[in-house]
């Protein structure tokens, strides 16, 4: 069987990590104390008696309210210099990590202190024989105009950036709604995915959307695309890779998708294991891994497979990736 210490050994990129989400309580409650903000609790057990959540807007409400700790640039360093001493830990070779941009912009922050302070910790890292790069997510609960807004804001940093995703609640906010900030970001360089959140209203129509419609190149989660042969067969002849994140599923289906994983695994679709929102949902990437070839009886072969999809589907040069392939 799989050990934990395979899972934490194997090199692997994580390409489904929101920054936000790796801020763990006592991060939380030291900034809190640094910013002088009441967030209402006082030790680490107070802070996990708020996780308590069943499915994505629930989870939501509970994740973007915290955020509120983060104000100096110095707090979006720490935050993302944590997260990837912990990850190198966990050889992970390569992250393209997330970060919400209007999560903090919405609340008076201005957009250079969120990107220089996570960029800055990405430089630092480098040293931790880990690299990383930034996905700018687009807010798919606010509006067309604000996402335009925030990749104007963008653009001249987009030395910075690796691509331009699409996360937050699902609900009633189709990919189409910000087809043209999808165009403009590719048409200055970006690489594109989107989140179809697992078992969402209208979630196939979703899928197809951000496949034919945006054209992007990953499908954060995407696993409900096995009710769908076309699109499965459209993922597997172009090479898609969906970034599927079982111990944030468990949260919404205790199955954590593991099936589906499985038979995408089995039709050659390039699905990989990732953390999500590891404060959040009780696990970093090696869990994640470990959680899924636990549950399911996964061969060492198979979970292999599932790290080298992850650099196969990453936003690297063919080069770098033929050193860890
Ligand atoms: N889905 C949508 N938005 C998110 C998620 C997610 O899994 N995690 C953080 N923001
Ligand atoms: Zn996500």
């Amino acid at each position: 069987p799989i050990t934990r210490e395979f899972t934490s050994g194997l090199p692997k990129a994580e390409l489904h990590v929101h920054i936000e989400g790796t801020l763990e309580p006592d991060l939380k409650l030291k900034l809190a104390q640094r910013n002088h903000i009441d967030i209402g609790q006082q030790n680490v057990e107070e802070v996990q008696k708020t996780y308590d959540y069943d499915d994505l807007a629930s989870f939501l409400a509970v994740y973007y309210p915290a955020m509120d700790v983060l104000q100096k640039e110095q707090d979006f360093y720490d935050l993302a210099f944590a997260y990837l001493q912990r990850a190198a830990a966990n050889n992970v070779r390569h992250v393209e990590m997330f970060f919400d941009p209007q999560a903090h912009t919405s609340r008076g922050i201005a957009f250079e202190t969120v990107l220089h302070g996570l960029h800055r910790a990405i430089v630092d890292a480098r040293a931790l024989n880990i690299d990383a790069a930034l996905i700018m997510c687009f807010l798919r609960d606010f509006t067309s105009e604000s996402a335009r807004q925030t990749l104007i804001e963008a653009l001249p940093y987009k030395d910075q950036l690796v691509g331009v995703g699409l996360d937050s609640d699902e609900h009633n906010n189709p990919p189409l709604k910000f087809a043209r900030q999808f165009a403009d970001a590719a048409a200055a360089g970006l690489h594109l995915t989107a989140h179809a959140d697992i078992d969402q209203k209208d979630s196939i129509e979703h899928i197809r959307q951000a496949l034919e419609i945006i054209g992007v190149e990953r499908l954060d989660h995407g696993t409900n695309i096995v009710e769908d042969p076309d699109l499965v067969d459209f993922v597997s002849k172009n090479q898609i890779g969906l970034t599927s994140c079982p111990l944030s599923n468990a949260f919404i289906s205790p199955e954590m998708k593991g099936k589906e994983v499985l038979e995408l695994l089995a039709k050659g679709v390039k699905v990989s294991i990732h953390s999500d929102d590891p404060a959040y949902f009780g696990g970093y990437i090696a869990d994640n891994y470990y959680a899924i070839a636990s549950k399911f009886d996964l061969t060492k072969e198979q979970v292999v497979q599932l790290a080298k999809n992850s650099f196969e589907s990453s936003w690297i040069s063919k080069e770098q990736k033929a050193l860890y392939l």
